[in-house]
């Protein structure tokens, strides 16, 4: 994929002078550094840079509130009474959901929870939930609260995914023989898509599908998935999702989180749901009628109304994913990843392994982020980024984790970052 005189600052320059999205760095601010070139920032799968312009829109809505106190409701260039439908699109091409299955709502493992209350629905015999065995603690906790909540011990409720002996990474066809294996026992798949840790996809079709020969609900936590990966959730027939939007998505600290229910399930009234006033039909809502007469698309999951400073920001934030698209969007992010990884084998080839599944052009096993295991000096190492300007991730005891991120990070970026981790060595 790369030629021999790409490894260097020239030919990294080249690349950024022949990348289709390149002025979109200039949408973000990058934090100070004490670096005269500037912060090397890859932890965008963690928090996202700063759009610039969520200053303005976020200043449109104080001026808003300043200008009109509670009309601001129905008044401005945005009230706020219908906010969150300014991200419905954006977030229904971000997933491949149709307008009344995605909704912008709540925080991540709040909507988890919610998803479910109304998703997993265990009986006597048909209780288990498949989960990873690496996952993020949140959702570790979500699943077996959930379990104990309907009486069962999510020591045996709960199934972690089997990697093998000594591998990171699960490989699909022991995924998909779990699944038959657990068999009727099986109430609810629920697996990240990426997996935060490893940076592994999964091919949610077939899981999906495998999960539903089983009788079972399949649902994705897609917080390393959203804004990282093309994604079709309604063709796919997933049952639900959720996932938040301050890593991929740019959206600021503590970001609006997401949620997609399949329109299979919109409108069934055997399914329990916590209910809010927020989810009422929006034509009576304000009769404060005794009864909650539900929505019938996503939307009736919701439970309050929204923080609008936090919609505003991921209203701004999701522009530049509108402008940009996100097919445009991976592409970049298979070549900008492709290129660490191939100048990391080049340059660092003795001390370093990457743990993330290779890039495949059939399917996505992987998207913008490399899970990096260092055999050499690894806290050195990362003790030796503050000063060279570096942000990214590492993880007890030996794995760094780095997202070049498609939108704000440069080849030029990537190449330094080799530099200073061969450098160092
Ligand atoms: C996979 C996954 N699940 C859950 C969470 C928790 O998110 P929140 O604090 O927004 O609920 C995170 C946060 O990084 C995550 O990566």
């Amino acid at each position: 994929m790369f030629e021999a005189n790409q490894n260097s600052l020239e030919g990294a320059k080249q690349l950024d002078a022949n990348c289709p999205l390149r002025k979109f760095r200039d949408e973000f601010e990058f934090p100070e550094s004490e670096n005269s070139e500037g912060t090397l920032y890859f932890a965008g799968h963690s928090l996202g840079l700063m759009p610039k312009r969520v200053r303005g829109v976020m200043e449109d809505e104080l001026n808003a509130w300043g200008k009109y106190g509670v009309e601001g409701h129905f008044e401005g260039k945005h009230p706020w009474l219908p906010y969150h439908e300014n991200i419905t699109e954006s977030f229904s091409r971000l997933v491949g959901g149709k307008t009344t299955e995605v909704v912008a709502m709540n925080s991540l493992t709040v909507n988890l929870h919610l998803m479910l209350t109304s998703f997993y629905r265990p009986t006597k015999n048909k209780f288990k939930i498949l989960i990873e065995n690496n996952t993020f603690p949140s959702d570790q906790y979500a699943v077996d609260s959930q379990a104990r909540f309907h009486g069962f011990n999510p020591e045996e409720a709960v199934v972690e995914l089997r990697p093998r002996e000594g591998e990171m990474t699960v490989r699909e066809e022991d995924l998909l023989a779990q699944i038959d294996e657990i068999g009727d026992e099986l109430a609810l798949v629920m697996l990240g898509n990426c997996n935060y840790l490893s940076g592994q996809c999964f091919d949610m079709e077939a899981i999906t599908k495998r999960g539903h020969g089983h009788g079972a609900m399949v649902g994705f936590n897609l917080a390393h998935g959203a804004g990282n990966l093309v994604l079709s959730l309604h063709d796919w027939n997933v049952d639900f999702a959720v996932w938040c939007s301050y890593k991929y998505l740019n959206s600021g600290p503590g970001g609006m989180a997401g949620a997609f229910v399949h329109e299979n399930h919109h409108g069934d009234a055997s399914i329990p749901r916590f209910e809010g006033w927020w989810g009422n039909n929006k034509k009576n809502r304000f009769q404060m009628k005794r009864r909650f007469d539900p929505i019938n698309s996503v939307e009736a999951w919701q439970l309050s109304n929204p923080p609008i400073f936090q919609l505003a920001s991921l209203r701004a934030s999701m522009e530049i994913y509108d402008e940009a698209t996100m097919p445009a969007i991976r592409k970049k992010g298979d070549h900008l990843t492709s290129y660490l990884e191939w100048l990391l084998s080049e340059n660092c080839g003795s001390f370093v392994e990457v743990q993330t599944p290779a890039f495949r052009e059939d399917k996505q096993v992987r998207g913008s982020m490399l899970s990096v295991k260092m055999t050499k000096d690894p806290k050195q190492l990362v003790n030796s980024f503050k000063d060279k300007g570096v942000i990214c991730d590492f993880r007890e005891p030996d794995i760094l984790r780095m997202a070049p991120a498609p939108l704000y990070n440069s080849y030029e970026d990537v190449f330094r970052l080799v530099q200073i981790i061969k450098d160092f060595s």
